[in-house]
């Protein structure tokens, strides 16, 4: 079978900014800089995007594109040649299929949610809705998590899951020119038209309400822009851990709290979501290009196209319009979950401002774009998996990862309630991103070694990366990784597989998740070893 290529270099670099461009710019941002201290959160996040995010990109694109050349498309096959064959390996690549897939079971239920809320917003089904609590009952009883006057149980919501899931095989059938290129020339310049005029929208805002002069634009972009540097220095633990003497896990905690880890785990955490890096999409996508094709430029074109939507555009929108409205106090305490203020806050803001209808289907039909891109993405590498190891045809493919992934769905679906959707977003949308990042970062500085890899990052380039960013990916970001992966284990990991935080009532959702979420892990580093021991076997034939 002829491998796939995308018909041009502006092609691929939608497409993978169509990948980073998604729910994590619009929702997920402005949500975690409002629980994480406004303006400080800005701090860690820049420097996570240059220590991190950066370098990421780039080794994602050159391996992507080194593995690419050996036929492979999924990191299971790129691992085992980047690292000279050695026999373990490959079986590392395992999360680069197995985190896309788990962030899918959850991402095109969400999805589903916007599709919804568009026709909703432009039918004005939610504008009975006035307050935080009504809008949130509307959510509630959509999702089926609650019954009332809106909602009777959770088939409307079944009805567009259906549609959204139906929506994204179909298109990605279409393979990576025909469908995920297509869709994303087109729909990446309309979601930056859109956002573009939903921020003009909301700069023209004012002070909407001259009872609360102090609730206005400025003060919601000032609530971005200016760090409170308190939130990252706790001067009374900083004292305490001073105080203390030796080695020991109480003052190691000490200097967690003095230094604010949780904001700084919080801000690597959305450098790697929102850049889609650590998944194992910008990997399938570079292999569809051919060693003459540069990576370096179109790496740090994508990841400038991903800040600029998040940080420009995604930062304009949400938090200045929510604090024009309902001042900065009230915005802190409507957001305890990320989907507060883009269902909950968004829609009441925008039916106060004219024209309600009109904006509200504007802001849920750009995150439906937003999203979809994101989730097309997020299936091309199980897919591209079956086509490459295991000779399926697209429609096979297709066919096998729609059927898993639909009825790895129902846990997202139905377990909302219970907790799983955020028990699979950890696993597969946290933990698993860092975790793959750091074994990319070792594999490709150490195991490949600095000079080969950055000769490869080079080769075709259209720019020279600034050399320190050679002492950056073989010293700084693994180091960063090993730190941010030990303070994830200690800090949300003992307590999350103890179960700690988990209801009594929700631990054997919680427990059943973890089985199917093992099972598939298993399942996918048999099905390497399977497609290997073929190979093997394969190769042993042709062999006089
Ligand atoms: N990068 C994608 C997003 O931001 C997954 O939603």
């Amino acid at each position: 079978m002829s491998r796939q290529h995308w018909s041009s270099k502006t092609g691929v670099i939608l497409a993978v900014a169509g990948s980073a461009i998604g729910l994590g710019n619009f929702l997920r941002f402005p949500g975690q800089v409002v629980n994480n201290g406004g303006g400080a959160f800005l701090i860690p996040y820049f420097v996570a995007l240059l220590l991190l995010g950066l370098p990421l990109m780039w080794i994602e694109w050159t391996i992507g594109r080194f593995g690419g050349g050996f036929g492979h498309s999924t990191a299971p096959g790129m691992f085992h040649n980047l690292a000279d064959k050695r026999r373990f390996i490959k079986y590392f690549g395992v999360i680069g299929i197995f985190g896309p897939i788990v962030i899918f079971t959850y991402y095109t239920y969400i999805e589903s949610w916007l599709l919804a809320y568009s026709l909703f917003a432009a039918t004005g089904r939610y504008n009975a809705c006035t307050d935080h609590q009504s809008m949130g009952a509307f959510l509630n009883a959509y999702r089926g998590l609650a019954r009332n006057e809106h909602f009777q149980g959770i088939g409307t919501a079944y009805v567009f899951f259906i549609l959204t899931f139906a929506a994204n095989l179909w298109i990605i059938a279409y393979g990576i020119k025909g469908g995920i290129e297509r869709v994303c020339r087109y729909a990446m310049p309309a979601l930056f038209v859109i956002a573009i005029v939903l921020m003009i929208r909301v700069f023209t805002l004012g002070t909407p309400d001259p009872a609360h002069p102090e609730n206005n634009v400025l003060a919601g972009m000032g609530f971005l822009w200016n760090p409170d540097w308190t939130k990252l220095w706790n001067a009374q633990a900083w004292q305490a851990f001073a105080n203390g003497e030796g080695f020991s896990m109480e003052r190691l905690a000490l200097l967690g709290t003095a230094l604010n880890g949780k904001v700084w785990l919080a801000a690597a955490g959305q450098i790697f979501f929102t850049l889609s890096v650590g998944i194992g999409v910008i990997l399938t996508y570079a292999s569809y290009l051919s060693r003459r094709d540069d990576v370096a430029l179109s790496g740090l074109t994508s990841a400038s196209a991903n800040e600029t939507a998040e940080v420009i555009l995604g930062g304009s929108i949400v938090i200045p319009a929510a604090v024009a409205f309902f001042g900065a106090t009230a915005t802190l305490q409507s957001s305890s979950s990320i989907f507060d203020l883009g269902f909950k806050t968004m829609p009441l803001v925008l039916q106060k401002s004219g024209f309600g209808n009109l904006l509200g289907l504007l802001w849920f039909g750009l995150l439906f774009l937003a999203g979809i891109t994101s989730s097309l993405s997020l299936a091309q590498p199980a897919i591209a998996f079956l086509e490459d190891e295991f000779n399926l045809s697209r429609r096979e493919a297709v066919t096998v990862f729609g059927v898993v992934t639909f009825l790895l769905c129902q846990m997202a679906i139905f377990g909302l309630g219970a907790g799983v959707v955020d028990e699979l977003d950890f696993w597969g949308g946290t933990f698993c991103l860092v975790l793959f990042g750091a074994v990319e970062t070792i594999l490709f500085g150490w195991v490949f070694g600095m000079d080969r890899a950055w000769t490869e990052l080079h080769a075709g380039s259209d720019i020279r990366i600034p050399g320190i960013y050679r002492w950056i990916i073989r010293y700084v970001t693994p180091a960063f990784l090993i730190v941010i992966l030990a303070v994830y284990l200690i800090q949300d990991g003992i307590p999350l597989l103890l179960l700690r935080n988990v209801k009594p009532e929700n631990t054997l959702a919680i427990l059943m998740t973890r089985i199917v979420l093992l099972l598939l892990f298993a399942l996918l580093a048999c099905m390497v070893w399977i497609a290997w021991r073929r190979k093997e076997a394969g190769n042993s034939k042709e062999a006089p």
